[in-house]
């Protein structure tokens, strides 16, 4: 029998099989098949004593270089299929990156943060300025320094929400508006004077379309010598055309509020019928807007100023009822609800 035909055979069979295995796995069997213990070529190369010397020497060798050549395919194989296996991955796992992402979800303001900023922003353009004061307050921040005396209706306890104890026999209680600021700003600072005071008040009452316990206002206060009520009436008048983005109609009504003398509400022309008349103005052709006056003299007096010698404006807004009248939402309760559907279309 001729070892070396038998190589030659040997050899063209790995081959073959080699170049059709599919996996790691097929390559180790036909390795065992041929250089295992009781493999093809281990049998040849073990039966080389066998024959005779002439030839012992020629087909050892070719045995020799024969598994170091299917060692070589058998590496070059498993390379190939490693390979193969990576790739399949990749384009399993492949990403788009040129797909558009998307669209992040981001915050917006509360339509009333957006009322409030405007509405400060036109008033700080104008040269007012920030101020702040707190939400709980005492009765001489909320009511008697601003002239509101022991027995005026405002400090009823139904609209008022007293803290159930008081500090240092002080009662306490939730600021019903945002006029206690003009107090804390005038004690601290000298004329002349022009802040604007936005924030949070509170008040005792049931809740419906138009009432809610808690809302938001804008306080204004401006001191000086002599101010006058063309000043309140000029710079009001700028604010409600800037804020309705055109000239709408605008009338000044005598009021009354303890701490201002004279007093006046401001009404708008109703921007959703033009004045003709409809139901939410009801038919009166005018919406009430805020209230105003030039600060009284006992106000001046509370702070130590000279009433002689200083006078000044002073307005208060509802900043939910302006946000209202500007996008003509019917409901203040909208407001407090956290409902997106409503939110989201600010
Ligand atoms: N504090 C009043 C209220 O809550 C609003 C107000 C009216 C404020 C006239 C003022 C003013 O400063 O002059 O109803």
């Amino acid at each position: 029998m001729d070892k070396t035909i038998d190589l030659e055979q040997l050899k063209q069979k790995a081959q073959q099989e080699i170049s059709q295995a599919k996996n790691s796995q097929d390559i180790e069997n036909i390795r065992i098949g041929l250089l295992g213990r009781k493999g093809a070529l281990t049998d040849i190369l073990r039966s080389l004593s066998q024959l005779p010397i002439d030839q012992r020497k020629e087909v050892g060798q070719k045995a020799n270089t024969l598994r170091k050549e299917l060692e070589e395919l058998f590496d070059s194989k498993i390379k190939e299929i490693d390979n193969l296996v990576i790739s399949e991955k990749l384009v399993k796992e492949k990403i788009d990156i040129s797909l558009p992402s998307y669209p992040f979800e981001t915050g917006h303001y509360h339509p009333l943060r957006q009322t409030l900023d405007e509405i400060a922003g036109i008033f700080e353009s104008i040269g007012f300025s920030k101020a702040e004061g707190p939400e709980i307050e005492t009765e001489w921040y909320n009511f008697e320094a601003l002239n509101i005396p022991k027995n005026h209706p405002a400090r009823d306890v139904q609209d008022t929400f007293y803290m159930k104890k008081p500090a240092k026999n002080e009662k306490r209680l939730l600021r019903t508006h945002t006029s206690p600021v003009q107090i804390h700003v005038m004690e601290k600072q000298k004329p002349p004077l022009r802040i604007i005071a936005p924030g949070r008040v509170f008040r005792n009452e049931a809740t419906d379309a138009s009432h809610s316990a808690v809302f938001y206002q804008l306080e204004g206060l401006a001191v000086d010598e002599k101010i006058t009520f063309a000043d309140l009436k000029g710079t009001l008048t700028l604010f409600i055309n800037r804020f309705f983005g055109k000239n709408v109609g605008v009338r000044f009504r005598p009021s009354h509020y303890q701490f201002t003398e004279p007093s006046a509400d401001l009404d708008i022309q109703c921007t959703i019928c033009g004045g003709k008349g409809c139901n939410i103005c009801k038919n009166t052709g005018w919406l009430e807007m805020l209230g105003c006056g030039m600060v009284h003299p006992n106000v001046l007096r509370a702070v130590k100023y000279d009433p002689e010698k200083y006078t000044g404006y002073a307005f208060g807004l509802g900043i939910d009822r302006l946000c209202m009248f500007k996008y003509g939402i019917d409901d203040i309760r909208l407001f407090y609800e956290n409902n997106l559907q409503f939110l989201e279309q600010f």
